[in-house]
């Protein structure tokens, strides 16, 4: 049944459903569908991204995100540019080939400003030979575009629920948490000719298999570039916490994410998507375990030491302590071990997104 189904040219919401609800032999199918479906179409790659979590102050206050505006326990940072820069040297030497620097949602000239001379100032440290991705949040097209004229590329927005009511039960009712805000930044990046990536959240309070299917749909007619999707995982310092005793167990949320991501690069063969770090919270080979069911991408946390232990998204994120060094040849181990190739000093940009340009609209 999940053979013939794989096999349609396009995958009804029906269908999405079908496969995330099944069993664990059909999944077992799923998972080598998948992982041969990335390999005739973006290879058995592996791009590493240096992942800077540059601030961890905030203005808005989701209420599933641990670092939100009104959590006082956080204690707040916000690493200094010659920081910033010696992480971008670190990765350009250690031949990650691109970098993503990620922050809390601000929106100010101040911010701006200090985000385009980094953008220069890494590229100029690098030859220009460092890709840039950024994170930061939901920001006008004017502040986009000068982004992307100092050298960022790629942008990551999640929209984190594809579903307005969803999405609405997960932020506060007003101006700074809004839907429409949220797609119609998605939209202006495109515009602008960034690399676009979105995601969701997998596995949240109020959240149903027919969600899920929505938001992969969601993601193919928005024809993203790339994407990065993880499983919630609850923060006892969060609002949603009230509602732990609602949610899938952790096994299943791991599983539901691998189907996700499955699903995704049957559906969109040739984005670039993401091996995030939250599933690695719950399985310590998760990270491993996406690559070779479809994820392509790697972000390895390269912010410096003593701020890492702040940026607590959700509960036991993992990455913290490690060092950096001995990471490198453990992700190298790993990967091997998956039958995948990191390819470094590459951009590793978007198959999807070259082809796209190519063709005239
Ligand atoms: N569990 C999992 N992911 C989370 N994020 C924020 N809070 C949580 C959580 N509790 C994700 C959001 C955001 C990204 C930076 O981290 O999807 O976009
Ligand atoms: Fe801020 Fe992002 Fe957390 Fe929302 S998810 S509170 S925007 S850091």
């Amino acid at each position: 049944m999940i053979e013939q189904l794989l096999n349609k040219k396009d995958l009804s919401r029906e269908d999405i459903i079908y496969v995330l609800n099944s069993t664990e032999e059909e999944s077992g199918y799923l998972f080598k569908y998948s992982a041969r479906k990335k390999e005739q179409h973006v290879g058995n790659n592996v791009y590493l991204r240096g992942l800077v979590e540059f601030s961890n102050i905030c203005a808005k206050n989701c209420f599933y995100c641990g670092i939100r505006q009104a959590n006082k326990k956080v204690k707040r940072y916000n690493i200094t540019d010659k920081e910033i820069l010696t992480a971008a040297r670190y990765a350009y030497e250690n031949n990650y080939g691109s970098l993503v620097l990620q922050s809390g949602e601000l929106q100010s000239e101040s911010f701006t400003t200090r985000i385009e001379n980094l953008l220069k100032e890494i590229k100029r440290l690098s030859n220009n030979q460092l890709g840039i991705t950024l994170s930061c949040g939901e920001q006008t097209e004017e502040v986009y575009k000068k982004w992307f004229e100092a050298g960022a590329h790629r942008y990551l927005l999640r929209i984190e629920a594809s579903n307005p009511e969803l999405y609405q039960k997960l932020h506060p009712l007003d101006d700074l948490h809004r839907f429409e805000k949220r797609l119609e930044s998605l939209y202006l990046l495109k515009k602008c000719g960034y690399q676009t990536g979105t995601g969701v959240m997998i596995g949240l309070p109020f959240q149903s298999v027919e969600h899920l299917a929505d938001d992969l749909l969601f993601m193919k007619n928005l024809d993203i570039d790339m994407c990065g999707m993880g499983p919630y995982i609850e923060h006892a310092d969060t609002p949603l916490y009230q509602y732990r005793d609602q949610l899938l167990p952790l096994s299943e949320r791991f599983v539901l994410t691998m189907k996700m991501v499955a699903l995704l690069r049957i559906m969109m063969p040739d984005i670039n998507i993401a091996s995030t770090t939250a599933l690695q919270a719950i399985d310590e080979s998760g990270r491993t375990k996406m690559i070779q069911v479809g994820a392509n991408v790697l972000m390895p946390n390269i912010t410096p030491g003593q701020y890492k232990n702040d940026y607590a998204l959700y509960e036991n994120k993992p990455g913290i302590d490690k060092d950096i060094e001995d990471f490198k040849d453990y992700l190298e181990i790993q990967m091997k071990s998956a039958g995948n190739q990191i390819k470094y000093s590459e951009w590793g940009d978007s198959i999807h997104y070259k082809l796209k340009r190519k063709q005239p609209k």
